[in-house]
Parts: C-alpha cells; structure tokens; sequence
C-alpha cells in the first residue's frame, strides 16, 4: 500500500511513524514534509492547501491511502477534492470538519443536542456584541468564529478588555475573516483534557487521553502557542469521567453531525473542561493534536493503517482500540521568541542519539535539511517524547532526552507533566 501524507508539523511526524510500523505499507510520501518526516517518507514540495497538486500528485504516483492531518485543508474540503478523483482519503468531509472550522456552528451543535458545554450567544455585529457585554458577568470568553492558529480566544477580565477584545476581532479583524462571527461564551474553570477519537460516521473509539500545556512560558504564563508539551494519559480522566463523557458527549456528537447531515469520518478531537458541574466541551477539533498525537500514538497497539480503513469503511465497531499500559510526555523544543518572533535556519546537533531507541522518540515539527546539516526552520523545533511505566518515569526520560540535542535558541518549558506532582 501507498500512503501519502498531508501536513508537515510533529504530529505529521508522529502518523507518519505509526503508518511506517504497518506490514499493510510499502512506501509513504509526505506533502510537504519536514526533516524528520524525510527519514521514513519521501517528502514532496507541494503545500497542504493545493489540492490540484496534491490530487495530480496521488493519481501519478498511484496512492491508495491519503491522510489528512491539518486543519486548513479539512475545513477547506481537501478530502472532497481526493474523493471527487475516485481517491480514498482519511479525514472527515468538509460539511463534517466545520465541526472545528466554525465554532458558532459547533456552540449551536451542543445547544440543539444537548452536549454539556458553556453557555453562550452567537454575534454577527461588533454594535450587538458590544451591548451584550454591558450586562454580561466577568470574566467572559471571546472566540473567533473561524480558524485561527489557536489563538481566537480570548480571557477578559474585564469589560474594558472584552469591549477591545470585540473590536480587534470583529472590526480590526486581528484574526481576518475568523473574526466575521463571534462565540461570547460563560468562563468556566476546571482541568482541561484532551481526548482523541476515531470516527466512521456511526461509531466513536476514543483513544487514551492527554493533556496539552498551551501557553508559553512555566506556570501556564505568557503567550497561547500551539502546545508547548503533552503528557498521556490525564491522571484526571477517570474512569468516572470518562464514562460520563461517553454516555452524554462522545457519541452524541457523532450522532447529532449524522442527524444534521454531515457524517463524520475521522478523527474528532475533544477539548474538555472537568468543571464542578461535570464534564463540558471546550471545543472540538476535527483532526489530530499536535502535540497530543505525539504522546497517544506511540502508545496504541493497533495497526493505524487497519483503524482508519475501518473508519472509511463504517467497520470501526469491529475494531478491539488498544494502548499500552504506560505512559508518555512530550517537551516541545521550540525557537526561543516563539510564538511571537524567532530566528530559523540554527543548526540541530545530537539528533543521532534516538536512532535505535525503544522508548525516546525525537518528532520534528519545524526542521528542514540544509546541504548536509538539519537546521530549525519554524518556532516549535522538536517534540522530545519518553514512554515510562508511568508518568513520573515518563517524564524524567523526556527531560533527559531534551539535552541530547542542541541549537542555539533552543527553548523549552521545564514544567510539562508537573500537574502528576499534584496527585501525590
Ligand atoms: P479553545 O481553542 O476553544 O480550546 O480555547 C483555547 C483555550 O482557552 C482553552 O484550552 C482554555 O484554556 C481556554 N478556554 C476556552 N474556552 C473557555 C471557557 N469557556 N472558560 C475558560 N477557559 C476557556
Ligand atoms: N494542541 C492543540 C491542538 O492541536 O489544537
């Protein structure tokens, strides 16, 4: 089997391995790709959002298996193009993926279904959003109705910061036509977690859990980023937890896109609060996390190739979702500044020390090959990962690995995992 890959980040980096241990592949490409990625795929220079290219590009090279991993080109219908070739491509359609893609649409899902989330009103116009808040409690939470990097979301404190938080979404348009719609939504507080789940339209697998540490700096302070490091499972889930989320979230979800008319295939990605009153969803991605699927993936037994052929196919209830009986932590490397400004093209040594290795596994997320060196070529570098019989091992392993390699501006939080400090 061929298999071509779409994305270039450490979760693209994380699949791609998983697809390489399946006897079903023969040859993986990878579109566009990293450095990383080029050693168990022949990467090919074409950008995730030219699907012309990507189609005519799976059709020459006779691809039976494309895998959709980002958003952009989800949302924008990347797997309709593929489809509408005669092409098999992994990922939900794009009526399915405006489950990330508009966050009205999801908030609107939840309400009519009846899916624990926060409560909030929908805006078309800064003027009504702007009235809404003068009699709103703080702190209130303003997101951006459209993709926006992760980082449409905004915390105010106070009416003065949300009525500007309005302004520059919806009027500035800081996160361009994102910022068209606006979600104004209850603050909630609690333990966030993330859970990841296989999909075929009916059925819902949901993978062990993770927790993502999204801001900048220790102490969950500065900026939003991408995700800064990831630990799995969530101490947190329990069984408690997860066996209301499964009875009122997961497959509601999935039955009430089949109900709108918009079956979902793939993966959906559910960001959880565990608030006082229950479980409620924070959001949903419709895709795998980066760096979620660097710590979940490396811990699943199954052959991912033999998972999302089921999803594809609407077999997926025939299909036994195992993970390992351990655990794993994620430490991004990132380019010091991120995410705001950092400098690229810094040579990465020590890179060989996780060749052969069982437990360490070294994701690039932003490398690219230049001449004979590897250099930094984005803001999050690399996804230093460890399994450990548990999270405490885990976690010791990925920080030690983080100094086998070295470039300048290497950045990094020392804190990812410490929450597991708490539970003793
Ligand atoms: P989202 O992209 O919707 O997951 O939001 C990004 C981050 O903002 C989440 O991971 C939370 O930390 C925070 N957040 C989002 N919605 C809320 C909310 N209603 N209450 C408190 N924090 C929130
Ligand atoms: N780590 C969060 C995300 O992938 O959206």
């Amino acid at each position: 089997m061929k298999v071509l890959i779409v994305g270039s980040g450490g979760r693209e980096h994380a699949i791609a391995s998983s697809v390489a241990k399946s006897p079903k592949v023969e040859k993986i490409y990878c579109a566009p790709g990293n450095a990383g990625i080029a050693q168990l795929a022949e990467c090919v220079d074409i950008g995730v959002m030219d699907f012309d290219r990507l189609v005519a590009f799976a059709r020459e090279k006779e691809i039976d298996f494309t895998i959709v991993a980002p958003d952009d080109p989800l949302v924008a219908g990347a797997v309709d193009a593929f489809e509408a070739a005669g092409l098999t491509a992994f990922g939900p359609r794009k009526n399915a993926a405006i489950l990330e893609g508009s966050k009205a649409f999801s908030k609107d899902l939840m309400k009519k279904y009846n899916i624990p989330t926060a409560a909030y009103e929908n805006f078309e116009s800064a003027e009504e959003a702007l009235k809404y808040l003068e009699t709103a409690d703080m702190p209130i939470v303003l997101k951006a109705d459209g993709l926006a990097l992760g980082k449409g979301v905004l915390i105010c404190n106070t009416l003065e910061e949300a009525k500007e938080g309005v302004k520059s979404i919806m009027l500035d348009k800081q996160f361009g036509n994102a910022g068209n719609k606006l979600v104004i939504e209850e603050f909630m507080t609690g333990r966030e977690v993330s859970v990841l789940s296989f999909v075929d339209g009916k059925t819902i697998k949901p993978m062990t859990s993770a927790q993502d540490h999204k801001r900048a700096q220790d102490g969950d302070q500065g900026l939003n980023t991408g995700g800064m490091g990831t630990f799995s499972p969530s101490p947190f889930y329990t069984p408690e937890v997860d066996a209301f989320c499964k009875e009122h979230i997961y497959q509601a979800t999935v039955d009430a896109m089949a109900a709108e008319g918009r079956e979902f295939k793939g993966i959906i990605f559910f960001g959880l609060m565990l608030t006082e009153k229950g479980p409620k969803v924070l959001e949903y991605n419709a895709r795998f996390g980066d760096p979620e699927a660097q710590v979940v993936l490396p811990r699943m037994k199954n052959d991912i190739m033999e998972v999302m052929q089921a999803c594809i196919d609407g077999t997926l209830d025939q299909v036994d979702l195992q993970f390992e009986d351990n655990a794993a932590v994620c430490v991004v490397l990132a380019s010091d500044g991120y995410p705001v400004k950092y400098e690229k093209g810094k040579k990465i040594t020590g890179l060989s020390a996780f060749e052969d290795q069982k437990d360490y596994f070294c994701f690039h997320a932003g490398t690219k090959q230049s001449g004979e060196d590897i250099v930094t070529n984005g803001g999050r570098v690399l996804g230093i990962t460890a399994t450990g019989k548990d999270l405490v091992e885990a976690r010791k392993k990925a920080y030690e690995a983080t100094e086998w390699v070295s470039f300048e501006n290497k950045y990094m939080r020392h804190d990812i995992g410490k929450a597991i400090d708490e539970m003793d």
